[in-house]
């Protein structure tokens, strides 16, 4: 698969734009609303990776994913500076691509050092020819398939034993050499946030049972092809608490010495992923350094207290890697002025694009990218095109009169869109590109109208008589 790799019309360098965002904090990402390159040009327009937004909308078409490299890589630095001075072990951030799985995220991802959580073939296939070293990969799911299992012990990944079946259908295909299990349990804490994304409290249909874990790790005893390395428990979500991390680390750490006195040298603790981001403004998530401070330093005291060696630190950050590099584009098409109640301004993606407003009630962040500093004096709702009426992605934004063809900007996107995009309504997924210094390529191609049609069969029989 070829790129283009091409200079944005216009692109800027950092010299020439103001900056954008009012007290950034350049060293956490996720503590921002926009990406670290977000600047003013001179015309008043948003710029990010060098490249003017509303260029790249003419070029590349809307709806359109905007991916900025900095932000992404910066990112992937914090996480991996912050174990570093935090945690006296050796340590390894993951990057949960299901928030945003492609070749070239996984690609920045890989070049930075990370390793990757897959949950399906899919993703275990991109995590591979994206790059991804098979040792820096763990295999999740809590139904994975014989054929995943297959795929995942021939490419030699570690694999994330969710419940029995994982272990009898592991058995079955009568492994060559060691695979490398990971045990998953649910760890019975719970945490604000939405119920949906929510995993750790004991209703979960994740993991072991904790009660069951002894029982597992005595099966697992007898089981010549299988070396545990670790253990994992992943307590939810965009959280913006740190306690619960702290109360999982001694509830691992437990797990941790029962496993080792059981006789299973476990090398490997994955506290999960989990970090929040900032969506709009009132939201305050923890930075990536105090989050990985808490958790190195409450894992390192659980240990100590209980006189076991420091194991290996994992973490599986998805949205807090990934969501603040990514700016959505779409244009805006017609208006609908319902005097007294509201206006509608509709756009040509909506919940296909980002399903999170009607699935979670998340909200986010939007302005005009050709005059982001323009006075707010209009109140709209903005209306994706989807045949719903709950298919809104803004409710109430302040925005400056608005025409059709502007291009809005909406930030915060790069988690949990593109990885959840659907076709509702047969409307083709957006384009992605990854900008950087006023280059932007493509790094997944707008799916077409008949791209939509190809997995449809129309019958000899229903077909229309000429
Ligand atoms: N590890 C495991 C085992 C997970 O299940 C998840 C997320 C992560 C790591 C990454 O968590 P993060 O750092 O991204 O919070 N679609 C929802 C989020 C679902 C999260 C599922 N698991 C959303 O759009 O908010």
């Amino acid at each position: 698969m070829t790129s283009t790799r091409e200079a944005a019309p216009a692109a800027h360098s950092a010299a020439d734009l103001r900056p954008y965002e009012a007290g950034r904090d350049a060293a956490s990402p996720n503590r921002n609303l926009t990406p670290v390159t977000t600047g003013i040009d001179p015309e008043g327009r948003l710029v990010v990776g060098g490249c003017v937004l509303s260029d790249l909308a003419r070029r590349y078409g809307t709806p359109l994913y905007v991916l900025d490299e900095a932000t992404l890589r910066g990112t992937a630095q914090a996480y991996r500076k912050a174990l570093a001075s935090h945690y006296p072990g050796s340590a390894l951030a993951l990057y949960a691509s299901k928030a945003n799985s492609s070749l070239a995220i996984t690609a920045v991802v890989a070049s930075e050092g990370l390793g990757l959580d897959a949950v399906s073939a899919g993703e275990l296939l991109t995590a591979v020819q994206g790059g991804m070293p098979p040792e820096r990969i763990v295999f999740h799911g809590n139904n994975k398939s014989l054929e995943e299992l297959r795929l995942a012990v021939e490419l030699g990944v570690t694999v994330v034993a969710d419940n029995w079946l994982d272990l009898e259908q592991l058995a079955s295909l009568q492994p060559t050499h060691p695979v490398r299990l990971m045990l998953r349990f649910t760890p019975g804490i719970e945490c604000h946030t939405h119920e949906y994304i929510r995993t750790g409290h004991l209703d979960s249909k994740f993991g072991f049972d904790p009660d069951q874990l002894q029982a597992v790790l005595q099966h697992l005893s007898q089981c010549s092809w299988a070396q545990v390395s670790g253990l994992h428990a992943h307590i939810g979500s965009q959280i913006f608490e740190l306690q619960p991390h702290r109360d999982l680390a001694a509830v691992m750490a437990d797990a941790l010495k029962l496993a080792r006195e059981m006789g299973h040298p476990v090398s490997d603790l994955n506290v999960g992923g989990g970090l929040g981001i900032r969506y709009v403004e009132s939201d305050d998530p923890p930075s990536i350094d105090a989050w990985v401070r808490t958790v190195a330093e409450a894992v390192a005291v659980a240990c100590q207290e209980r006189g076991l060696e420091l194991p290996r630190l994992l973490c599986e950050p998805g949205r807090s890697l990934v969501a603040t590099s990514g700016v959505t584009l779409y244009s805006v098409g017609s208006r609908k002025d319902i005097p007294g109640i509201r206006t509608y301004l509709s756009v040509d993606g909506g919940m296909s694009d980002n399903p999170r407003p009607i699935t979670y009630q998340s909200q986010y962040t939007a302005v005009l990218a050709d005059r982001p500093e323009a006075e707010a004096s209009d109140s709209v709702t903005l209306a994706g095109k989807h045949c719903e009426s709950g298919d809104v992605l803004l409710k109430d934004l302040a925005l400056p009169p608005a025409t059709t063809g502007d291009v809005l900007a909406v930030f915060a996107t790069g988690a949990y869109n593109a990885s959840m995009a659907s076709n509702y309504n047969r409307i083709p997924r957006p384009a992605a590109v990854m900008v950087h210094d006023g280059m932007a390529e493509v790094v997944q191609r707008r799916e077409q109208p008949e791209d939509l049609l190809r997995y449809d069969v129309l019958p000899e029989r229903l077909r229309p008589v000429a």
